[in-house]
């Protein structure tokens, strides 16, 4: 359930939330632990202080008992010995862990031989020995004064910390924070521009549906799948379309088709009769030519039934990893002479690295078989058809066909690849050729683009999927 909910983008900038209030919250309790731990040994300073003050107390009652003798400057010293022992003995777990046992030990020995050496005084044992005396004070006084540098020392270091610390905690953070927001930002955009792909491709007409990239199910991947019904919907209403053009060019059909067919079969009857009615009186040379003219004819109609049958076949084609330079020279190859006798010239670049793509020999013959066609039959008067070849960004191979034929005026340019469609006059163009082209193209998961000047020429531009290997398509969806 936690992890369904992380694995959302919101469920992801509530988790970036609560780490931010954590680490917040982190950072405050340090920061106020410090403060407290400054606070204690600013305490300890003033206790370490007192002390300091206890031990310069006897040593300037001392001082007055040289010089004047007083029991009363005895007194004194007694006393705040005294306090400076019993202060000694209450911070001597903090002096240790400061100063070290070994350093402590010899000032409380110091204190008592100081006591010892007083008291030996009050009872009346002579003077003292001013010179041992004075030697253990200085020794007393250098220790407090040590443990109070050492204690001024540590004050110092967590201050530094606590003015440090935050900021480098602070640093830390944000850099955390940033890198969590691109990761997330990652993710998200990647999977967005590979929807904003997909929508050019339904733009073109692809309705292939998407893949999520990730693994994980969020807010994008239910736009994926928002997208792919939206995909499947159009892809239907689309084949709804050309559907119902296909039976309103129903009516150009059955004219177009009778024409076609009602010549070749009127001419065979004709020829037929003929040669019935004549069979005598013919020589075997006349009777051959009309027999090889009824052939003819009969070939005639078959290749219109064939058209005809190219254009209705709606089987997907099965796809193979193909050279779009093989593809080409096969066509070529079948329309070399062709081309030639109507003194057209031929120009094909293939650059050497364009890649393979995913496709069908026999459909793709047909559809450049078509194009050439058109482009021969554009320039009577002969002319040049240039064919270049290159790899588009967007994953397709892009093959132009150029001619420098008659053109296609911009009225006529969107009906070319309507069924039926032809200006070449009765028995040279069934106008099925660009619509064979357009549904083939499509079926390949590709699109045909044309741009044309009348007097000047024409380019049709076909684009076919570049075949993936399966390691490339996984790389791409990473
Ligand atoms: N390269 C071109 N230059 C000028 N016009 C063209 C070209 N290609 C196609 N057309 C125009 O588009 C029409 C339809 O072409 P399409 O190939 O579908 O049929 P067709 O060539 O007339 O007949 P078919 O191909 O069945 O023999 C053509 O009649 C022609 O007017
Ligand atoms: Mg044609």
């Amino acid at each position: 359930m936690l992890k369904a909910r992380v694995s959302t983008i919101k469920g992801r900038i509530i988790a970036i939330f609560i780490l931010c209030l954590g680490f917040t919250g982190a950072l405050t309790a340090i920061y106020s632990w410090q403060v407290l731990d400054l606070k204690k040994k600013l305490l300890l300073m003033e206790e370490f202080h007192g002390l300091f003050e206890d031990i310069l107390e006897v040593r300037r009652y001392e001082k007055n008992f040289m010089y004047f003798r007083e029991a009363s400057s005895l007194q004194e010293i007694s006393v705040y010995l005294e306090r400076a022992r019993e202060k000694a003995n209450r911070l001597a777990p903090d002096i240790i862990r400061i100063v070290g046992e070994n350093a402590f030990k010899p000032f409380q020995a110091s204190l008592l031989r100081y006591k010892t050496a007083i008291e030996g005084c009050f009872k009346g044992c002579g003077e003292p020995d001013i010179v041992e005396l004075r030697a253990i004070g200085t020794s007393m006084v250098d220790f407090t004064q040590k443990l109070l540098q050492e204690k001024r020392k540590r004050i110092n270091r967590v201050l530094k910390q606590i003015l440090i610390l935050p900021i480098a905690y602070m640093g830390g953070f944000v850099l955390l924070i940033i890198l969590l927001f691109q990761s997330l930002a990652r993710s998200i955009l990647s999977r967005i521009s590979f929807v904003q792909q997909a929508t050019e491709e339904v733009a073109k007409g692809n309705f292939t549906p998407i893949e999520n990239p990730g693994k994980t199910r969020d807010e994008v991947t239910e736009l994926i799948e928002a997208f792919n019904r939206m995909a499947a919907e159009l892809e239907s209403r689309w084949e709804q379309l050309v559907e119902s053009r296909k039976l309103a060019s129903i009516g150009t059909f059955t004219s177009g088709i009778a024409h076609e067919l009602n010549n070749p079969l009127n001419n065979i009857s004709l020829t037929a009769e003929t040669l019935l009615e004549e069979c005598d009186k013919l020589d075997k040379g006349e009777s051959k030519e009309m027999i090889l003219d009824i052939i003819n004819q009969a070939t005639r109609a078959s290749e219109v039934v064939r058209n005809l049958l190219d254009f209705s076949r709606t089987e997907t084609p099965s796809l193979t990893r193909l050279q779009v330079k093989e593809v080409l020279q096969k066509t070529i190859n079948l329309i070399r002479n062709q081309i030639m006798i109507v003194g057209v010239k031929l120009n094909v670049n293939v650059p050497e690295d364009i890649p393979p793509i995913c496709g069908n020999l026999h459909s793709l013959e047909q559809v450049f078989l078509n194009l050439l066609l058109n482009a021969v039959q554009a320039m009577p008067d002969g002319g040049r058809i240039t064919i270049d070849v290159k790899e588009t960004d967007d994953g397709y191979v892009a093959i132009d066909v150029s001619d420098t034929g008659v053109g296609i005026k911009p009225e006529a340019l969107e009906k070319i690849f309507d069924p039926f469609y032809t200006t070449k006059p009765a028995g040279r163009g069934t106008g099925l050729g660009l619509s064979i082209v357009y549904g083939i193209i499509k079926k390949h998961g590709g699109y045909v683009e044309v741009k044309s000047e009348v007097g000047v020429g024409t380019t049709f531009t076909v684009y076919i999927p570049i075949c993936k290997t399966d390691e490339e398509k996984k790389e791409a969806t990473q």
